[in-house]
């Protein structure tokens, strides 16, 4: 008998736990779907690593999780999205989602007056990806981007309501503040467990643009447009994948999807050490 390409599981990938906020977004979203989730923990962070490594360590994760039959690929790292997503189109025969293009489409749907801000890591911001997707959605646009390299160290020591988070982000916000943007992309994986914070820096007026939340619903139109939604009403069990510490990976877990996880299951990418 055929296999049902329907049945068949979504991978979905970070540098580590972060990719979590999108991985919950699509599960609430699509909750037929079989998930495989990997997280390179041995490698991670990304955000400080150059284009041609992230590209690199994409492409071999890529093709770990090919092996599971995969029907679709979903690239939640923003540093990989912002790096890899064209040798990844290329190199797979699936659809490959990336964050960019949904949190760009939000972006400039919502904004009145034109000017956005763009934050993330390092290697995000220095790749133009979210300034030259927005310029070319709406070449008007005025975009500030910059990068927040502190911001994921203090998520995951769980320091999201901190005062001394408080003061670091309104560092970084300053600008934004002084450019008068009223749209915010959150170009990083972690921040939407700061986004109490970010709102409240930023005041009720700046819409902030969640790129899980878009990219999961990209993710659905996209699977319903190319009839590859899962017909099956049954609720499948996630299963991770992760390089290294698996022990570090359940505990850091709870603080994305508030919840434990199945062990994760600890794999070597070759040449993963490079
Ligand atoms: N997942 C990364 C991103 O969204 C943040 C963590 C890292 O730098 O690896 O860009």
């Amino acid at each position: 008998m055929p296999e049902d390409i329907h049945a068949r599981p979504i991978g979905i990938f970070d540098s580590g736990v972060g990719g979590l906020t999108l991985f919950k977004s699509i599960r609430n979203l699509l909750p037929n779907e079989r998930l495989l989730y990997f997280g390179d923990t041995a490698r991670l962070p990304y955000g400080t690593k150059s284009p041609n490594a992230v590209r690199r360590f994409s492409l071999q994760i890529a093709r770990f999780l090919e092996r599971f039959r995969i029907k679709a690929l979903v690239v939640a790292c923003h540093t990989a999205s912002s790096t890899a997503l064209v040798d990844l189109k290329i190199a797979m025969k699936i659809p490959v989602v990336g964050v960019i293009e949904p949190t760009v489409k939000k972006a400039i749907q919502v904004t009145r007056n034109k000017n956005i801000g763009v934050i993330g890591t390092k290697t995000t911001i220095a790749s133009n990806s979210f300034q030259s997707h927005l310029k070319k959605a709406s070449p008007s646009v005025f975009v500030t981007a910059i990068p927040a390299p502190l911001l994921v160290p203090l998520v995951e020591e769980g320091w999201v309501d901190r005062e001394l988070t408080r003061m670091i982000l309104k560092e970084y916000l300053s600008i934004f503040k002084k450019r008068e943007i009223d749209t915010l992309i959150l170009g990083c994986t972690h921040y939407p467990l700061l986004k109490t914070l970010f709102q409240e820096e930023l005041s009720d007026s700046v819409h902030l643009v969640e790129p899980s939340i878009e990219t999961a619903s990209y993710l659905r139109e996209l699977l319903r447009r190319n009839s590859l939604l899962n017909r099956e009403k049954e609720n499948h069990e996630s299963r991770f994948y992760v390089t290294d510490d698996p022990d570090n990976f359940s505990q850091l877990a709870r603080l994305f999807l508030g919840q434990k996880l199945k062990e994760p299951v600890l794999v070597h990418l070759e040449g993963e050490e490079q």
